[in-house]
């Protein structure tokens, strides 16, 4: 049997942020192609590019497990460039070790936070994009898009109706991306 430390068992035995996330601003589902288990991880970023919500479920090891929660556990709060830069080294020095064998057990979780960042990043890309065009066709070019997201769009600037403009734009955006999509003029 593998000798896990304290603190990895406390992890495997009550693991910290399991579950989903409603409409998430970044999905990941990963699986290792070692062992054949699978992870899903969901997070939630807010406008200062930081990680407010994460979420994952495994069906993984002991060590998938433990690594997962402690990566969760280290990753909210972060930016998500400081999140990225989190190394399997660090969440294993933080569960006080694991067996170099189960090293790549913390693989996953790692993948699959890169790949939920990625999904987050490609969404609010298309959001940019979707919402600068729909801007542009309803003949409110001269606004700036300050931030988007996979869910919302904000925008700075004088347009003659606002709230219809809000409303207006969130069905367009919803309609071409097929998700929800909430637009805010900030005045
Ligand atoms: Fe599959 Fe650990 S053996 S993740």
């Amino acid at each position: 049997m593998w000798k896990y430390s304290e603190q990895l068992m406390d992890h495997f035995m009550n693991p910290r942020n399991v579950g989903v996330i409603e409409n998430p601003d970044g999905h990941a589902e990963v699986g290792s192609p070692i062992c054949g288990d699978a992870m899903t991880l969901d997070i939630e970023v807010d406008d200062q590019d930081r990680i407010s919500e994460i979420r994952f479920r495994t069906f993984g090891c002991a060590g998938a497990i433990a690594s997962a929660s402690a990566l969760t556990e280290m990753a909210r709060g972060k930016s998500l460039d400081e999140a990225l830069a989190i190394k399997n080294r660090a969440i294993a020095d933080y569960l006080g070790g694991m067996p170099e064998e189960k090293y790549h057990c913390s693989v996953m979780g790692h993948e699959a936070l890169h790949a939920a960042v990625a999904d987050f990043r490609k969404k609010s890309a298309e959001v940019a994009e979707a919402a600068t065009r729909a801007a542009a066709d309803a003949g409110a070019a001269g606004l700036t898009l300050r931030l988007s997201r996979p869910g919302k769009a904000v925008f700075a600037g004088d347009v003659a109706d606002p709230g219809a403009f809000e409303k207006g734009l969130s069905a367009a955006l919803t309609a071409t991306l097929g998700r929800p999509v909430a637009v805010e003029l900030e005045r």
